[in-house]
């Protein structure tokens, strides 16, 4: 019998997890829960026996694709598998999936909500401003951008996006206008949306050069990943434009510091929230163990990313 082990930092919806267990069960696999561990010894020892494993945003490193000896995939409940070291599970024969779209609205929502909270002074209860009439740019153009951008046209928000790998016609179609490099994207909008990957390129990309194109009111919304951000120029543009907001879906390293200096310009998720409700969880689990079963029945790798 097939072992699956779900080891979650920051556990699923329990709805989730019976949803899951269903999957598991007409498969025909036994299945082990490791939820809010707190050492990675935890994970270690549970990882020792398993087949296959669901996991989120934990990390999944060398050492521990090396403690399971009969892994033979684990899936990235989730879109970003930045956590999982792909090139020792390629050396391990492990395969690496995500499950893409799978908890794209939540996070879609979330950036919307992070908009008008900010648009609101965080509610602090003096007059703040709307949404509708502002200018936004999607910063990549993938599952949740799309989202992002219809949930802001029917605010009324005047879309832009940028993406070099989607070619200018489909997001067109969606009524976005295509801006054709970055800094035409932060040149052009108040609101920036990031929804880019953290890879070796990406990491610390979203810098001065970008971040002083963009307005004196400029609100940058990150519900994507904290390593996208240089947070040196974060800090010099946050002290230069008074004005300029930054909000979050996960602290910066240099959250105490932005604390401390820029009192009402930042609000920062006190643990990644983005795909942190039920449909999202269920959805991204369902798909996950689904993908195990299909994986281990008909060999069906679709959504490898290794
Ligand atoms: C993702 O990449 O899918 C999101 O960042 C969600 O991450 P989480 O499963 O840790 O909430």
């Amino acid at each position: 019998m097939k072992n699956i082990l779900i080891a979650t930092q920051k556990p699923f919806a329990p709805d989730a997890i019976k949803k899951i267990q269903e999957v598991v069960k007409n498969a025909g696999y036994g299945l082990q829960l490791l939820e809010k561990y707190s050492d990675k010894s935890e994970l270690l020892d549970a990882v020792s026996a398993v087949d296959a494993m669901i996991v989120r945003s934990d990390k999944i490193d060398k050492e521990v694709l090396d403690a399971a000896k009969n892994l033979k995939i684990v899936v990235r409940a989730g879109a970003g598998y930045d956590n999982i070291d792909c090139d020792a599970a390629t050396q391990n024969r492990v395969v690496v999936m995500n499950t893409p779209g799978q908890n794209s609205n939540a996070v879609a929502e979330l950036a919307l909500g992070m908009m008008i909270f900010m648009a609101r002074g965080c509610f602090n209860g003096k007059a703040g401003t709307e949404l509708k009439g502002k200018k936004l740019g999607i910063h990549a153009y993938g599952n949740i951008g799309r989202i992002v951008a219809t949930l802001a046209k029917s605010f009324g928000m005047e879309v832009f996006a940028f993406d070099p790998f989607i070619p200018a016609g489909q997001i067109e179609k969606d009524g976005v206008k295509v801006c054709t490099s970055e800094a035409e994207l932060y040149s052009t909008c108040q609101y920036i949306s990031l929804h880019i990957p953290a890879t070796e390129k990406t990491k610390k990309s979203i810098n001065y050069d970008l971040l002083s194109k963009m307005p004196e009111n400029g609100v940058l919304v990150n519900t994507a990943r904290k390593e996208v951000i240089c947070e040196e120029s974060l800090l010099k543009i946050l002290e230069e434009k008074p004005g300029f907001k930054y909000v979050s879906d996960i602290a910066p390293s240099c959250k105490e510091e932005i604390e401390r200096r820029f009192a009402g310009q930042y609000f920062f998720t006190p643990n990644k929230m983005g795909a942190q409700t039920a449909e999202a969880n269920i959805n991204a689990g369902i798909a996950a163990a689904e993908q195990i079963a299909a994986f281990f029945e008909k060999g069906d790798e679709t959504f490898k990313v290794n």
